[in-house]
């Protein structure tokens, strides 16, 4: 099946000249902290909004995130990005495709939950442990409109339900059970990671 692209797809030197690297916010500003709104069809489908869906995930990568939530950088919309693929600040993590999720729901499948670390391009240097549900399912719109429908597990689902937080105007911090676990990244490889391991 052949799909009608929508924006300058044919050329990938004219589309890398056209994205662009956005500034992404810190924790503080406020429309991190607002519920962010449903993208209609029409708008998902505009040149613009594929632009800025292309604009995204090129700052995930900039930024060696695995996530990046459209409000992150400024956009107070339910437009998340997720990609993990040998990513040096989450080795050894299983590889996830690149997903686009529009409007997405999240339904936890059991009420098993797991902690493990968590950072966020938005609270710079700082990793904390966050519980999250194992098994989520999730429906969402892809970067064309269409319906995805799937089930995620572990540091899959993780990541969804962090992305998903942040459309929510949540961040992770407000997830962990005690602060007693936050750390600045040096101070994580030299006092918990070791004890971890050995
Ligand atoms: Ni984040």
């Amino acid at each position: 099946m052949t799909r009608p692209r929508l924006f300058l797809p044919h050329c990938p030197y004219v589309k890398e000249y056209f994205m662009s690297i956005l500034k992404v916010t810190r924790l503080g500003h406020p429309v991190l902290r607002k519920v962010t709104e449903q993208v209609p069809l029409r708008e998902l489908q505009s040149p613009a909004m594929q632009r800025f869906i292309d604009d995204m995930v090129e700052t995930m990568k900039e930024y060696e995130g695995v996530g990046l939530a459209a409000d992150q950088v400024f956009e107070s919309k339910q437009v998340a990005v997720l990609e993990v693929a040998d990513n040096p600040r989450y080795p050894d993590k299983p590889a996830v495709p690149l997903t686009v999720l529009v409007n997405p729901k999240i339904t936890p499948l059991s009420d098993e939950m797991e902690e493990d670390w968590e950072g966020c391009l938005s609270i710079p240097d700082l990793r904390g442990r966050v519980p999250r549900y194992k098994t989520i399912h999730v429906q969402a719109l892809d970067r064309y409109g269409d319906p995805l429908d799937f089930v995620a597990e572990d540091f899959h689902a993780r990541v969804i339900q962090h992305e998903f937080d942040h459309l929510n105007g949540k961040v992770y911090l407000d997830r962990m059970r005690d602060l007693t676990t936050l750390t600045f990244l040096q101070e994580l490889a030299r006092y918990w990671l070791p004890s971890e391991q050995g």
